[in-house]
């Protein structure tokens, strides 16, 4: 499909530099970018060949060259981030987890409904070419019922008290960077959870460094989640039916190969087709289809409002508290 919409990229992280790395590669239009300081919003245009460097959020969204915005911010800034762009008329693409909370969730989704925009989760993985290839086999019957969705996201990253991920003010913790992962995961295949059970490690800054979660979905189906943020796992991921299963090579929520075998784990079909990039701007493809009035292929916002009240009631759980923002 042909992009037409121009990008704005607020904020200069890291995952806003992948994005950026991956419009560029794929021929969509970057026109502008924003920072709270403007000689990272000239190096971060310079680097991705943007045309247009803002040395605010504010100026960024009042680019009258831009139509999408791309809100890259600490997940506690996501509202107030969406929000600005949203009330300039922009469309927005809101880096997961959406929020820190299902009130800021809907917050977003009422703000854009009310002004005529799309907002849409960055859940990237949906829009891979392997999940997409997944749902259709599933939709197919291609394993009978599904029962189970087993999954973890598990990385050893940074354990600096400073770093983000382990400040409660900075939304820090295993669940909401990792563990939304699994938990869309389970949420796309099994529907919203009727039973949520929780247990968490934390850590000396008071944010979850490990979450294990056990969900019962409709019809008594299961999901068996993990994150952590300082132990790397294989980050596999398996769904099994009653006439068979399917096994998503690690790492399942990144472009990647599958195998569906039969009830006695004899393979029987393999996917393989490798995206050269991180392939995050799929996602991007699936606003500007949005934008042109196509259905969600996949996670329409009610879903990611419903995702951020599964996350609340986890978090309240394990007792994972964030200040009030
Ligand atoms: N989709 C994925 O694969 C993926 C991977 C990693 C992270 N994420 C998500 O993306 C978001 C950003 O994560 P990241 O790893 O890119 O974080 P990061 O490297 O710390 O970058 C965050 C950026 O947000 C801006 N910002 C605004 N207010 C801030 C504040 N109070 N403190 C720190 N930075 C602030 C800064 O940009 P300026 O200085 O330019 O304004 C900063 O560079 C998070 O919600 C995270 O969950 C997604």
């Amino acid at each position: 499909m042909e992009s037409t919409l121009r990008w704005g990229i607020l904020a200069t992280g890291h995952i806003a530099r992948t994005f950026a790395g991956d419009l560029r590669d794929a021929g969509i239009t970057m026109t502008a970018v924003g920072s709270r300081a403007p000689g990272a919003a000239e190096a971060f245009a310079a680097e991705f060949g943007i045309p247009t460097a803002h040395g605010s959020y504010e100026q960024l969204v009042a680019d009258p060259d831009v139509d999408v915005i791309y809100v890259a911010t600490p997940h506690p800034m996501h509202l107030s981030s969406a929000l600005l762009a949203i009330d300039a008329g922009k469309h927005v693409l809101v880096e997961k987890p959406f929020t820190i909370s299902q009130p800021q969730a809907r917050a977003i989704a009422d703000r854009a409904a009310a002004q005529g925009v799309v907002a849409m989760e960055a859940m990237w993985t949906r829009y891979l070419p392997h999940m997409v290839r997944l749902r259709e086999l599933l939709a197919e019957g291609a394993i009978g019922d599904v029962r189970t969705v087993i999954a973890d996201h598990t990385q050893s990253l940074p354990t600096d008290p400073t770093h983000r991920l382990q400040n409660p003010a900075l939304g820090g913790g295993a669940l909401l960077d990792l563990g939304i992962y699994p938990v869309s995961f389970a949420i796309d295949l099994l529907g919203v959870p009727t039973e949520i059970q929780a247990h968490a490690t934390m850590t000396a800054t008071g944010v979850d460094r490990q979450t294990a979660m056990v969900f019962v979905h409709e019809g008594g189906r299961q999901s068996v989640l993990h994150c952590a943020l300082d132990t790397a796992g294989s980050n596999r991921a398996v769904v099994l039916g009653t006439t068979g299963a399917i096994e998503i090579d690690r790492v399942w929520y990144t472009p990647t190969s599958f195998t569906r075998y039969d009830r006695d784990w004899n393979p029987v079909e393999r996917f393989d087709e490798p995206v050269a990039t991180r392939g995050m701007h799929f996602q991007a493809l699936e606003l500007e289809r949005r934008v042109r009035g196509d259905e969600p292929s996949s996670l329409p916002i009610d879903e990611t409002v419903a995702i951020m009240g599964v996350l609340d009631e986890v978090r309240r759980l394990i007792g994972l508290e964030y200040p009030e923002q």
